[in-house]
């Protein structure tokens, strides 16, 4: 009876990997078993810097311009990650493999680390270097991306200066992008794009925006993170002579765009059919959006934009 019931061990590892598979303290762990010790900085402080790279079709897309952004923040919060590049690339390839996802969130984050005791001084701490991957995430779901998005712009909140948190170093310091989220459901809208204290259009939980407007692509110059969806987006525009302008503009231009769109690695290029309750253009995605989105899907599967997970 026991021998009849017995389940081979590697069914039983699969299956214990297929909901994620996370690295924490030099082991790999199924996602539900990955825990990190309620004292790290990285929790109580938000002293951390994460990255977020997209693995699809089996493969991830742009992992070197992850790596290297990621490199940019941690090195800017003078964090000393205890893996090298090569090591952190090789425990995110683990992860996938582990797990067996085909398309997945695949995220890193170094963390300040657990004060010593009676320490102060956040030299002192050991920093900590944790992953995981899970089923891929969408911002908004294929579904919702095909009749567009309700975007409201924020009223009662600015995005934080980037004086006091620069916003080139992904972080959690999401009090802002969070406040503007339940803004935004008040008015009935799905998401929220915040401005600055200075009216300029910066980014939302998740997302840069682009607007179509005046034949010319705009995105924020500054006051953004500097996503790599948008780096590819502006590449891909460029590929197909698109006018860009990566500049400064306010919501008076998004009001006027015949076409709005949010970019993530969570979600792709997400089409925006409403600004504050109002239709964007014809009040569908439109076709400079479905352009970019088809040609963005299909640089997943070419090898100048994405490597193959070592399954
Ligand atoms: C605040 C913010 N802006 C923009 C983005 C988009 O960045 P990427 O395209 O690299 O995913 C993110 C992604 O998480 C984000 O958190």
């Amino acid at each position: 009876m026991q021998e009849s019931t017995t389940v081979p061990a590697a069914f039983t590892e699969d299956a214990a990997y297929a909901a994620g598979c996370a690295w924490v303290d030099g082991a790999y762990l199924p996602i539900a078993d990955a825990r990190i010790p309620i004292t790290d900085t990285g929790f109580t402080r938000s002293d951390c810097t994460y990255d977020v790279v997209a693995v699809w079709h089996g493969r991830f897309f742009r992992l070197d311009a992850h790596l290297a952004r990621f490199e940019r923040s941690w090195q800017a919060l003078r964090l000393s990650p205890p893996l090298d590049r090569d090591g952190m690339a090789a425990v995110l390839h683990e992860c996938v493999r582990r797990s067996g996802l085909r398309d997945a969130y695949v995220e890193m984050v170094v963390t300040r680390g657990s004060p010593p005791p009676g320490v102060r001084d956040p030299r002192r701490f050991a920093n900590r270097f944790y992953a995981f991957a899970i089923p891929y995430v969408w911002i908004a779901t294929p579904e919702v991306q095909a009749r567009g998005l309700h975007l409201a712009i924020a009223r009662d909140v600015v995005r934080i200066p980037p004086q006091a948190v620069d916003p080139r170093v992904k972080n959690f310091h999401w009090a802002d992008l969070t406040r503007g989220l339940f803004e935004a459901y008040e008015r009935e809208a799905e998401t929220v794009v915040l401005l600055n204290a200075a009216g300029e259009v910066t980014e939302g939980p998740g997302f840069n925006l682009f607007a179509w407007c005046d034949d010319v692509l705009w995105t924020p110059a500054a006051g953004v993170l500097e996503g790599i969806t948008r780096d590819t987006v502006l590449a891909l525009a460029a590929e197909h002579g698109l006018a860009t302008r990566v500049a400064a503009f306010d919501a008076a231009l998004l009001a006027r765009a015949d076409e709005i769109f949010l970019t993530s690695t969570a979600g792709g290029i997400m089409p925006v059919s409403r600004l504050d309750g109002r239709p964007v253009g014809d009040g569908r995605p439109g076709e400079i959006t479905r352009a970019l989105s088809d040609n963005y899907w299909r640089a997943h599967d070419e090898p100048r934009w994405s490597t193959p997970v070592q399954y």
